[in-house]
């Protein structure tokens, strides 16, 4: 089985093309960012946001040492649900994915985490940036502490959105002792009419 991660970059692997745009709103020690550098190449460009000074730093040194050329990334030392205002003016519609991987800094601080006070307008807005059929991936962390609160603000407000726009999944460990990740993705449906399933 994939972990929740794998299971992210499998998705993002069979979406995204060279030249696309991307964000990764949680940048952390960088492996997204570089994951979705490897995938857009130099046509395209991935915009990594993240609170703590260390993670920016972190990220930056990652994507320096594969030698990943500056013109892919920009790196914001910001929080997520200012986003919109750190991207380019029209950069509404055409990201073909956001990346969410939530909690806190591995090897860092560990009382700096995602809330969802934050973190829920953040997904609203990365939701307006998505192209159609773009891709928004929430890799959740119930088994902190904050974790699962944060969970289900989220799982609430994304079984909630219109399936005549957006096809919401879940991928969930179901025999777990303790409490795994648990990843939702939600696509943008590529035209109004293109999600036949809709119940
Ligand atoms: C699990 S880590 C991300 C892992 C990362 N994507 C990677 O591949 O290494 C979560 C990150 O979210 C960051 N974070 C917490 N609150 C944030 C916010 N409001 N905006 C942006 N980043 C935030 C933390 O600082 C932490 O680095």
């Amino acid at each position: 089985m994939l972990s929740a991660v794998e299971y992210c970059h499998t998705m993002l692997r069979e979406r995204l093309l060279p030249g696309d745009l991307a964000v990764d709103a949680t940048a952390g020690n960088g492996h997204d960012t570089h994951f979705l550098a490897q995938l857009i190449g130099p046509e395209g460009k991935v915009f990594a946001f993240d609170v703590q000074p260390e993670a920016i730093a972190a990220t930056q040194r990652l994507l320096q040492r594969w030698g990943v050329p500056e013109a892919c990334y920009q790196l914001v030392g910001a929080s997520h649900e200012d986003m919109v205002a750190h991207l380019p003016g029209d950069a509404e519609g055409r990201m073909a994915a956001v990346i969410f991987n939530l909690g806190y800094l591995p090897g860092g601080d560990k009382s700096v985490i995602t809330r969802a006070e934050t973190t829920l307008p953040a997904v609203r807005a990365a939701l307006e940036l998505l192209r159609p059929g773009g891709l928004l991936l929430l890799v959740l962390y119930p088994g902190h502490a904050g974790g699962a609160e944060e969970a289900q603000v989220l799982r609430d407000f994304a079984s909630g959105l219109p399936p005549r726009q957006w096809q919401v999944t879940e991928y969930r460990t179901l025999n777990a002792r303790n409490a795994p990740p648990v990843v939702l993705a939600v696509e943008k449906a590529a035209t109004e009419s293109s999600l036949d399933w809709e119940i």
